[in-house]
């Protein structure tokens, strides 16, 4: 049936995996213009504000870029004094604009399917692997899991086999649970420019993409790992003090 059992994620290599694993901005910056240019037509990302941008841990985009890029966006505001609303340019206080006013509006310009919104998509859920959900949570779980799999989804497009039957509006999908997803193959080889020279290819957009979406979910990542580290750091120098002063102190005890 094609069905999904022998089409699990490959796992992939993530400059933000393992303890020292962090971020990689330009592929941050990457995978934010796919986001934008892509994604951001049909997706929403309600906890993502335009100042988040400039953060460290995050893109890093300087704030006048980030404050050009809010200011591309209309934003509903008000009321004003006379208790309209009204629209402005977009500012960095501001979060990321939804590109449709509700989900009824959404899942009508969807065929009725409703695009998840990403802010914190890439680690929000239990991915299917290929088994069962309660082995998946309670055994499967890394930090890289999501970011395979959205990676292995926007790949994942190829022509039904013939044994499959999709339904109308459904397209297939290697990965995709049930194998038949409403979200059309949204991006094609060389459909956003690149001006850093990595490769226009849809594997390459699939991994910036998810790797901002990654940073969207859990954006305090490489602090908490450096964090982390000096504080493992401060532990191994204060058990050195401690054992030292413990011989000196019991030094002329025998
Ligand atoms: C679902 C990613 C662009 C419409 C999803 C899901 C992900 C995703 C991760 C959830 C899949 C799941 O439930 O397992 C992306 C990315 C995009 C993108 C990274 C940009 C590269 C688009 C666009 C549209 C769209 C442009 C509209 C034309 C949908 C819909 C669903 C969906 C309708 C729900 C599918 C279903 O439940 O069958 N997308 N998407 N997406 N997306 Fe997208």
């Amino acid at each position: 049936e094609g069905g999904g059992h022998d089409n699990r994620p490959h796992r992939l290599s993530w400059s933000f995996a393992g303890p020292f694993g962090m971020y990689d901005p330009a592929q941050l910056q990457r995978g934010f213009k796919v986001f934008k240019e892509v994604c951001a037509a049909c997706h929403s990302a309600n906890y993502l504000y335009f100042r988040n941008l400039t953060q460290e841990g995050g893109p890093r985009f300087t704030e006048a870029q980030a404050k050009q890029v809010a200011g591309e966006y209309q934003i509903t505001d008000g009321p004003n004094d006379s208790g309209d609303m009204f629209q402005r340019p977009g500012r960095l206080s501001d979060h990321w604009p939804a590109p449709f006013p509700n989900d009824n509006a959404a899942r009508a310009a969807n065929g009725g399917a409703l695009p998840p919104d990403f802010s914190v998509l890439a680690k929000a859920r239990s991915y299917h692997v290929g088994f069962p959900g309660f082995i998946t949570d309670a055994f499967i779980q890394y930090q890289e899991h999501g970011v395979d799999y959205i990676h292995a989804l926007l790949t994942g497009y190829a022509d039904a086999p013939a044994d499959v039957h999709l339904q109308p509006g459904l397209q297939y999908n290697k990965y995709f649970p049930g194998n038949q997803i409403a979200m059309p193959k949204p991006i094609s080889d060389g459909q956003v420019e690149y001006t850093d020279g990595a490769p226009q290819t849809v594997d390459q957009y699939a991994s910036d993409v998810s790797a901002f979406m990654m940073w969207m979910a859990e954006p305090h990542l490489d602090s908490r790992k450096r964090i982390g580290f000096q504080v493992m750091i401060f532990l191994i120098v204060l058990s050195g003090l401690l054992y030292f002063t413990k011989k000196k102190i019991w030094s002329k005890v025998d």
